[in-house]
């Protein structure tokens, strides 16, 4: 697979896998939320666990290398189970993992952090990001995160959700930016400002929710069958590929071996200049997720 260079020489693969928290939770209305917690809970370890640790291990052996993940998905035990199965040794993976919320609200960045790497049984994390950028919190996070790096828990320190201010008051604070920041990006929702303020930063981009989860607003235009049927290449794989060209990481779920063997089937053909434009003229500044700006995040 190709990789991506991050400003301390580290390389990393240009596609990520995100696996996710088996995602039945947002089925479910908010007042529902602590029924549904045991619901899912019983759900995941009877039906899901088997089919999560197969489908990361089938994509692990498929070639990608890179897994997100989160300590609010949980504790990343069965991502220890999915490279387990795969047969790859430990280094040959890197490992995500984003501080939650409420540990940020606890102050319990520490503690958090040694469970994930209990969950995934290993001595170190390849990649830690805080997972959102919690208002007077989120700077006494970065703080620990770096003494977490200098002490060689982890090689790479990163956010997701920041924009640039939030990105710019962690430089002012303690004079480096983030070596990532992962956000939403796709088609709908381009941030071509704040994907600038990256690259001049030497902030690797990662896009969450990188093919808009199959908005029809994307797959529907005649534009994108007309690029379709030009590149002999599915719509998924034109906006994968679209990431990539762009210089920026997407990190995708799928829980389906067809789907994720289709979504790495992307490193055969080219985008012209032109036809990249034009993907990028669809963008409508539509967010499909959460607002860092303007969002509860004690609800996240
Ligand atoms: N940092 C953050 O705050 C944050 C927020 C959101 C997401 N994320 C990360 O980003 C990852 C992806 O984002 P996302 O789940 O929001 O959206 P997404 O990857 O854009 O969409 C996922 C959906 O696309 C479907 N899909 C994937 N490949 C497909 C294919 N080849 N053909 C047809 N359908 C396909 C999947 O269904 P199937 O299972 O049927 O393939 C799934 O329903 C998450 O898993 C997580 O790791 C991070």
């Amino acid at each position: 697979m190709d990789e991506f260079k991050l400003r301390n020489g580290m390389s990393i693969p240009c596609i990520g896998y995100g696996p996710d928290s088996l995602s039945l939770m947002a089925k479910y209305p908010k007042n529902g939320r602590l029924v549904n917690r045991v619901r899912n809970k019983i759900r995941k370890e009877l039906i899901e666990r088997p089919q999560y640790v197969e489908m990361l291990a089938f994509t692990l052996k498929s070639g990608c290398r890179l897994i997100d993940f989160s300590a609010s998905y949980g504790d990343g035990s069965l991502i220890a189970e999915g490279v387990n199965k795969s047969g790859m040794k430990r280094e040959q993976v890197l490992y995500t993992t984003r501080i939650s919320n409420r540990a940020q609200y606890d102050e319990k960045i520490e503690q958090e952090f040694e469970s994930q790497l209990r969950g995934f049984r290993t001595d170190y994390m390849d990649i830690l990001m805080l997972h959102w950028p919690v208002t007077d919190y989120f700077e006494k996070t970065w703080i620990k995160m770096i003494e977490l790096k200098e002490k060689g828990l982890c090689r790479i320190i990163g956010v997701a959700n920041c924009n640039s201010h939030h990105l710019q008051r962690l430089y002012d604070i303690s004079g480096q930016y983030p070596e990532i920041d992962q956000f939403e990006v796709h088609p709908l929702f381009t941030q071509k400002e704040l994907v600038s303020f990256c690259v001049k930063n030497g902030i690797q981009v990662e896009a969450y929710t990188p093919i808009a989860r199959r908005d029809d607003r994307i797959y529907n235009p005649p534009l994108m069958k007309k690029l379709s049927d030009k590149y002999h290449k599915s719509i998924t794989q034109l906006i994968l590929r679209w990431h990539i060209q762009n210089g920026i990481i997407p990190i995708i779920r799928s829980m389906n071996k067809d789907h994720m063997r289709h979504n790495l089937d992307v490193f055969d053909f080219h985008i012209l200049e032109e036809d990249m434009k034009l993907i990028d003229g669809m963008n409508i500044n539509s967010r499909l997720r959460y607002d860092p700006d303007n969002c509860d995040f004690s609800a996240l």
